[in-house]
């Protein structure tokens, strides 16, 4: 508008008035164009101030709002943040109370394992050892920093476990149970039951083994077989002993009185011969001739070894033959190899080793002499006549808190299970006929276990000798009762 009027006005003053004279107007007319221009210019100039001024405070006001706007933003951005971060810091936290309460029950939960009696083995399925507990490191003398990691047949070889049994009982998702599973340590038997667990987690998959020892319980429950076994066979041979002792009576007499009566010291002898034209003397060198002499003295001997036989089988009766006194066990041992020493000329090397400090003992030392003399007589019979400088039979006297305790051992060749099961039965004997009646160790069970209230075990293996262990009570608890009448004397 103004820019319009600006240029009507200069063309008015530019255009040639018609009334003037040439030369006054020229110069008056210059001026004014001039003073036009100039004004035209500094119009232009204001207006162009003008519109920067207008641009400017545009800008400013954009600059203001956006300034507003970040702010806007980074205050929500602030807020955003803190409120995440102060739900990370409550997350860290829970967490934290997560993880010591895991640690918590971790060590709780191993506690539980390592305070349990049993032997604990954790195991992948490929039989690596993940879990060991205390008692595991008891047993096998290996910690668990040791095992953990390292194949199970490796660190623990006399497991009856391979990797094929832990699989299979993973597949199956049964447990898998062995009794009774033998193991030889610290020179003793030992029995196991063993079971080993599935465990089918979502992350693993593996087994848990877990290992009891129930040798007292196998002792015991062998014990109570074995009573029974004993008390019925017990029964059944005292009832033989006295069926047979009044035949057998008849026959020792009888030949005792054959021998009485072709004596010649006797006068009543000597009158009945002459009775019937008979020499005596002639008679005694017919039977010698024609061996009668000899037999009557087999039938005595086999009379006599079979009052034997007879008196060992009535010792099954409960009733004790011997007073009951207390005596010193080492003396007894002593005696007892002296005895042996005479009654045999050659014996492998008898080792003794004794504790003196062992209390005396209530009960019979005949009877328990006669345990020794049993054992060591087996012994040495299961080492043979053949022996060496390497053979040894070594007799130990030792004691616990409650037992003096008789071990007889030797470098014989031992015995199967098969045959180790049977050995105190009566008459169970694996020497030829005439060689062992097979009463010798089931009548020292029954003086240990009845008449002195002890223990006698066996530990055995084929090619590795045999021990035996008699345990007697410091205080006896024998109920030992008056023995029999005699029978045969
Ligand atoms: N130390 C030993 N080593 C190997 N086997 C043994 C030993 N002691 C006993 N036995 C076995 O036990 C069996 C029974 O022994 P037990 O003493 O009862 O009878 P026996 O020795 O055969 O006969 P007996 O004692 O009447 O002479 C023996 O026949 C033998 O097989
Ligand atoms: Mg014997």
């Amino acid at each position: 508008m103004l820019f319009s009027v600006l240029i009507t006005t200069t063309l008015s003053v530019l255009a040639p008035p018609v009334y003037a004279d040439s030369a006054s107007v020229s110069e008056r007319d210059w001026l004014w164009v001039a003073i036009i221009i100039l004004l035209l210019l500094q119009s232009l100039l204001i207006i162009g101030m003008q519109r920067s001024r207008l641009k400017l405070k545009h800008a400013r006001q954009a600059l203001f709002k956006s300034q507003k706007e970040l702010e806007a933003k980074v205050h929500d951005r602030t807020e955003t943040l803190h409120n995440t971060n102060e739900q990370l810091y409550q997350e860290i936290g829970r967490h934290e109370a997560t993880e010591l309460l895991l640690r918590e029950t971790q060590e709780y939960l191993h506690s539980i394992i390592n305070s349990m009696p049993s032997v604990i083995i954790g195991v992948t399925h490929r039989g690596f050892i993940t879990h060991w507990n205390a008692a595991a490191t008891e047993k096998t003398g290996i910690n668990s920093a040791d095992a953990l990691s390292k194949h199970l047949k490796d660190v623990y070889p006399s497991l009856p476990v391979d990797g094929d049994i832990i699989s299979d009982t993973i597949e199956a998702g049964i447990p898998y149970t062995s009794q009774n599973i033998q193991e030889t340590y610290a020179g003793e038997m030992h029995y196991s039951d063993l079971t080993i667990y599935p465990l089918i987690a979502v992350q693993a998959i593996g087994a848990v083994i877990r290992i009891d020892d129930v040798t007292m319980r196998v002792r015991v429950e062998n014990m109570m077989i074995q009573n029974e076994k004993m008390l019925s066979l017990g029964e059944l041979a005292a009832g033989m002993a006295h069926e047979i002792n009044n035949p057998l009576s008849t026959i020792l007499h009888g030949v005792q009185n054959i021998y009485r009566r072709i004596s010649p010291s006797l006068t009543a002898n000597i009158e009945a011969a002459q009775n019937h034209s008979i020499s005596l003397d002639n008679l005694l060198a017919y039977m010698d001739e024609r061996k009668i002499s000899q037999f009557l003295e087999d039938i005595r001997e086999a009379g006599e070894r079979s009052a034997d036989i007879v008196t060992n089988m009535l010792d099954f009766s409960r009733s004790s033959g011997q007073s009951q006194r207390p005596f010193d066990l080492s003396h007894v041992i002593r005696h007892g190899v002296e005895l042996l020493a005479a009654e045999r000329t050659q014996l492998p090397d008898i080792r003794m080793v004794l504790d003196h400090t062992v209390p005396q003992i209530m009960g019979s030392a005949a009877e328990i002499q006669q345990v020794l003399l049993n054992l060591v007589r087996n012994a040495a019979q299961a080492i043979g006549e053949e022996f060496d400088q390497t053979d040894w039979i070594k007799i130990t006297l030792s004691q616990n808190d409650l037992d003096a305790i008789l071990e007889v051992e030797d470098s014989g060749p031992g015995m199967a299970e098969e045959v180790a099961r049977h050995i105190f039965e009566p008459f169970f004997t694996t020497k030829d006929i005439g060689q062992g009646t097979g009463l010798g160790l089931s009548v020292s069970y029954f003086i240990v276990t009845e008449h002195h209230g002890g223990s006698i075990e066996v530990s055995s293996n084929p090619g590795e000798g045999t021990r035996f262990t008699v345990r007697l009570p410091k205080q006896s608890s024998s109920t030992a009762s008056p023995s029999p009448p005699p029978l045969l004397h």
